[in-house]
């Protein structure tokens, strides 16, 4: 269980850092609280629904190939509602990879991601991903030749949720929360700028009303305007929707704005 404040900007169970004894640059930010990890870590698996916890990653190593050199090792982390937790570290440290295990898209080698308490690898993965979690991509994966709404619609249809109003209807609401026009509806996605595509991912991530938001590098390529306006998106589903908001950056400025900063050291090659 986490006892992290709102405005603890440490990490709580950075575990890689444990076994990496070299990753000095990183460690300072992420030697609090050893003792409690062990007390959380060993609970049962059902322990993490007691409070706000959504997700979270128990013990988790990762390696690509089969016996091949593993990229997560031993991971233990908490991820609540109303809070936006930013995943930091160097290039190559895992945090896309600890995106697509914490959205079902892959598998732990070791360890167990659990949702609301449940362990992943027995729910349905697909239900999971489309109606509990909004997956907002670095490159967006939004279809280019079709409007604003079609791709958006397009994910309400995925998830086979029932709606109580017209989806353009929902659309238009959705739209006004990232702040763009509603005039954007009709628009093609390859007529948009970089930052109205990153507010059309986020309001499609949105549209099914998922429990988790996670994004990679949602600010990459927006100037400081955009970026703090993305944040304050993010921070208002975190704290005025309990949404649990989980995002990956690079940027100090972002990792500032959020509630909790989890940094990623890398595994050093054996
Ligand atoms: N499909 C793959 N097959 C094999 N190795 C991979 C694969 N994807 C990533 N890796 C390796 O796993 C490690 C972690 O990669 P990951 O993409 O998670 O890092 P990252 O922290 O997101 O880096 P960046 O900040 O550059 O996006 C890297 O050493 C990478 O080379
Ligand atoms: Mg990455």
């Amino acid at each position: 269980m986490t006892t992290t404040t709102e405005t603890d900007k440490t990490t709580e169970t950075d575990k890689t850092t444990e076994t990496d004894k070299d990753t000095t640059s990183t460690e300072t930010t992420t030697s609090t609280d050893r003792s409690e990890d062990t007390v959380t870590d060993d609970r049962p698996e059902d322990a993490t629904t007691a409070d706000t916890a959504v997700l979270a990653l128990n013990h988790v190593s990762y390696a690509y190939t089969k016996g091949g050199k593993q990229v997560i090792h031993d991971l233990s982390h908490t991820f609540e509602a109303g809070r936006v937790h930013a995943i930091t570290g160097p290039s190559g440290a895992g945090k896309t990879t600890v995106l697509s295990l914490l959205s079902g898209l892959t598998s732990p080698t070791e360890g167990r991601i659990l949702y609301k308490g449940k362990d992943l690898e027995r729910t349905n993965r697909y239900d999971f991903r489309s109606h509990d979690i909004g997956v907002i991509f670095q490159s967006f994966n939004l279809l280019p030749s079709l409007t604003v709404e079609e791709n958006i619609v397009l994910s309400m249809d995925a998830s086979g949720k029932s709606f109580d109003r017209p989806k353009p209807e929902i659309v238009r609401e959705l739209l006004a929360k990232v702040r763009l026009a509603e005039e954007y509806a009709n628009e093609r996605i390859l007529h948009l700028s970089g930052g109205e595509q990153q507010r059309v991912a986020i309001a499609r991530a949105l549209s099914y009303g998922p429990d988790v938001i996670i994004a990679d590098e949602p600010t990459g390529n927006l100037d400081l305007a955009t970026q703090d306006d993305i944040m304050r998106i993010f921070r208002e589903l975190a704290h005025s929707e309990g949404k649990c908001v989980i995002i990956v950056t690079h940027s100090p400025d972002v990792a500032r704005q959020s509630d909790e900063v989890f940094e990623l050291a890398p595994l050093r090659r054996r």
